[in-house]
């Protein structure tokens, strides 16, 4: 049996804005992932690909074209130029899904690669991260790829639309507390929402997004030279900028409230917001206090991970 094993990630800084060309940061998080198993099928079924969380088996000879699971199958067979194979495709996801933590890329990349090597194919990272991006155009409409190239890649990165991928150093490691608030919220309708808003008002979304991409900038450069106590206040910003795009949600404004009131130094909203995940910044006195406010503000999953 063939397995290939992807993170989830969280989007830091820069969300929203970095689908208008504004740099984002983002980071792998190994405490939730997809794993997609592959093993030899019945002769002459072509590929199947079960998901024990959605419940669905789907065939990709027979999936409409939107299908994201048949989509990616389809995506891989094109790149290597072959027949759909005999093969039993399985797929279990522990990331949150619709919550700003790149399930649907994870997902899509651990297909890729159990499919690679099951076909005996070599695939670099930026081969898995195209192919993905195909694929994440279903999820998200007009994605700026920031998903597909961290989990990917599996490391911190700074990711500017267009431009190569660019991973960079952590000097002085930094914990971060993820409350889910349950809320699916695709992202799909959130960069909709956003896009409509822009045309309405160009030059606000703009100024908007040229002040998220900023915070951006700097947050790279803090956590380059280990200034971890800039970031607080950093996330902070960037979370009331979102708010002014009108991504953020009731649940989310509890659940950085109650991060804070906590002791996390700073607290925001990550990915396509209005449901989902947000982020606090913590340390080794603040992680469980942090932790347990989550909880009680009623989050239905609440990770630690450490940036590094
Ligand atoms: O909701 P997520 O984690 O898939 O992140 C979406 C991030 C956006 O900036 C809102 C959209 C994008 O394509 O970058």
């Amino acid at each position: 049996m063939i397995t290939a094993t992807t993170p989830g990630k969280v989007i830091l800084f820069g969300e929203h804005a970095v689908v208008y060309g504004r740099p984002a940061i983002a980071v792998p998080v190994t405490q939730v992932r997809a794993t997609a198993s592959i093993a030899e099928g019945r002769a002459g079924n072509g590929t199947t690909i079960l998901s024990t969380d959605l419940a669905r088996v789907v065939h990709v000879r027979d999936a409409p074209a939107d299908e994201p699971l048949a989509a990616i199958v389809r995506a891989a067979l094109a790149h290597f130029n072959m027949p759909d194979p005999d093969a039993n495709i399985t797929v279990h996801s522990t990331i949150p899904i619709a919550g700003g933590m790149g399930s649907g890329a994870a997902v899509s990349a651990s297909i890729v690669r159990a499919l690679a090597q099951f076909l005996g194919r070599d695939l670099d990272a930026a081969a898995v991260s195209a192919l993905v991006y195909e694929v994440e155009k279903l999820h998200h409409g007009t994605p700026s790829g920031i998903d597909n190239t961290v989990v990917v890649y599996a490391r911190p990165v700074f990711f500017v639309r267009s431009q190569p991928v660019q991973t960079f150093s952590v000097r002085r490691p930094f914990t971060i507390v993820i409350g889910d608030t349950g809320v699916k919220s695709p992202t799909k309708i959130a960069v909709g929402d956003v896009r409509r808003a822009w045309e309405a008002d160009r030059d606000r979304f703009e100024a908007l997004f040229d002040r998220i991409g900023s915070i951006a900038g700097r947050a790279r450069a803090a956590i380059e030279t280990g200034e971890v106590e800039r970031l607080g206040p950093l996330m902070d910003d960037n979370h009331a900028l979102l708010r002014e795009i009108d991504v953020s949600s009731d649940a989310l404004e509890r659940f950085v409230r109650a991060a804070k009131e906590a002791g996390a130094s700073g607290a925001k909203l990550v990915g396509g917001g209005r449901g989902g995940n947000m982020i606090a910044l913590a340390d080794e006195k603040t992680r469980e206090p942090v932790e347990r406010a989550l909880r009680a503000a009623g989050a239905k999953g609440a990770w630690v991970t450490s940036v590094e």
